[in-house]
């Protein structure tokens, strides 16, 4: 099994940024791109931060979160971030086309040993390892957000995703602190089938005005002991990015994830979640900083 030392995180976003948080605690050298760079300069300030108070919480030395901070490198292009990487950990948004660019582009620049992995929430990987001439090394590394809490990592096997690359992955993870489950591809693979499902019925429900938003979550959380309430929990993944995993899974498993009208509607105002200040609740805060942004 060849040893991974260095990885390579293209996108980094709200999932990027926390795959290279892990992976820098990890121990490997860490070296992530974003094709817009105010997503990049946003990266190193939450990841700065999020050790910071991993540190005062007391989860992480002081040594160890200034070791991790100089294990990441912040890189200007895909070429510079994956020409010596073992393992790239690819998380880029949720639409097919954009990974199959990645994987064209990666499969071009990388060395032939190395492993290409996606994030996706619910795609199939071996569509994604078809435009390679690698797929026995490329799988599906679906973390979970915020992934340097989140103890859970699902590795997926592909139609030819070879054995050691799974367990090489599945190491990865375990060195990041994850629990791994591995499993054949499946549309949402085991969690986004069912998160997906439960959050599409809270948004028909809403529409149906059976109750409002936050007392559907309250009877979530006080009622089935969920620890978030299904419209908390989309507000912090992104209602666009639930959106496209809907779309994919009505379309390959049918009609019971046809996605609910409303949740179409928010993702049509904009209401993104709280990475746009606004989903099924506000965030005041996080839109004044938007807005910031916006006018520099
Ligand atoms: N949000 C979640 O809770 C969650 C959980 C598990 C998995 N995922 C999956 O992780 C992936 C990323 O989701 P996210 O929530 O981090 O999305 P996001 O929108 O927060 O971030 C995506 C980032 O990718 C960048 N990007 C777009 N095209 C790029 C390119 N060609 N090269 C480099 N960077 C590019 C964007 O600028 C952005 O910063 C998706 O496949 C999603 O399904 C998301």
């Amino acid at each position: 099994m060849a040893e991974i030392k260095t990885i390579s995180v293209i996108g980094a976003g709200i999932m990027g940024r926390g795959i290279a948080h892990s992976a820098a605690l990890g121990g490997y050298r860490t070296i992530i791109e974003d094709i817009v760079p105010a997503s990049l300069r946003r990266a190193e300030t939450e990841i700065r931060a999020n050790l910071d108070k991993a540190v005062e919480l007391g989860k992480v030395t002081k040594e160890a979160a200034d070791a991790a901070h100089a294990r990441v490198e912040y890189a200007g292009s895909v070429e510079e971030a994956a020409r010596e990487a073992d393992l790239v950990i690819e998380a880029v948004p949720e639409e097919m086309e954009s990974k199959i660019e990645i994987f064209t582009l990666l499969d071009k620049i990388c060395r032939p040993e190395t492993i290409l992995a996606s994030n996706t929430s619910s795609f199939s990987i071996t569509e994604i390892a078809s435009v390679t001439y690698r797929a026995p090394k490329c799988l599906g590394m679906h973390f979970f957000n915020p992934v340097h809490k989140m103890k859970l990592l699902e590795v997926v096997r592909g139609l030819e995703t070879d054995e050691s690359t799974l367990s090489a992955c599945s190491e990865v993870g375990r060195r990041m602190g994850k629990e791994v489950v591995v499993i054949r591809e499946s549309p949402g693979f085991i969690t986004s089938r069912i998160n997906a499902l439960i959050g599409n019925e809270a948004f028909n429900m809403l529409q149906e005005g059976v109750a409002s938003a936050s007392d559907i979550d309250k009877a979530l959380k006080l009622g089935l002991n969920h620890p978030m309430g299904p419209f908390e929990m989309v507000d912090l993944v992104g209602l666009d990015t639930r959106l496209h995993i809907l779309e994919y899974l009505h379309k390959t498993l049918g009609e019971k994830f046809r996605p609910s009208a409303l949740m179409v509607q928010y993702v049509k105002a904009g209401r993104l979640g709280r990475k746009s200040g606004r989903g099924v609740y506000d965030y005041p805060e996080q839109a004044k900083a938007e807005k910031v942004k916006a006018s520099k």
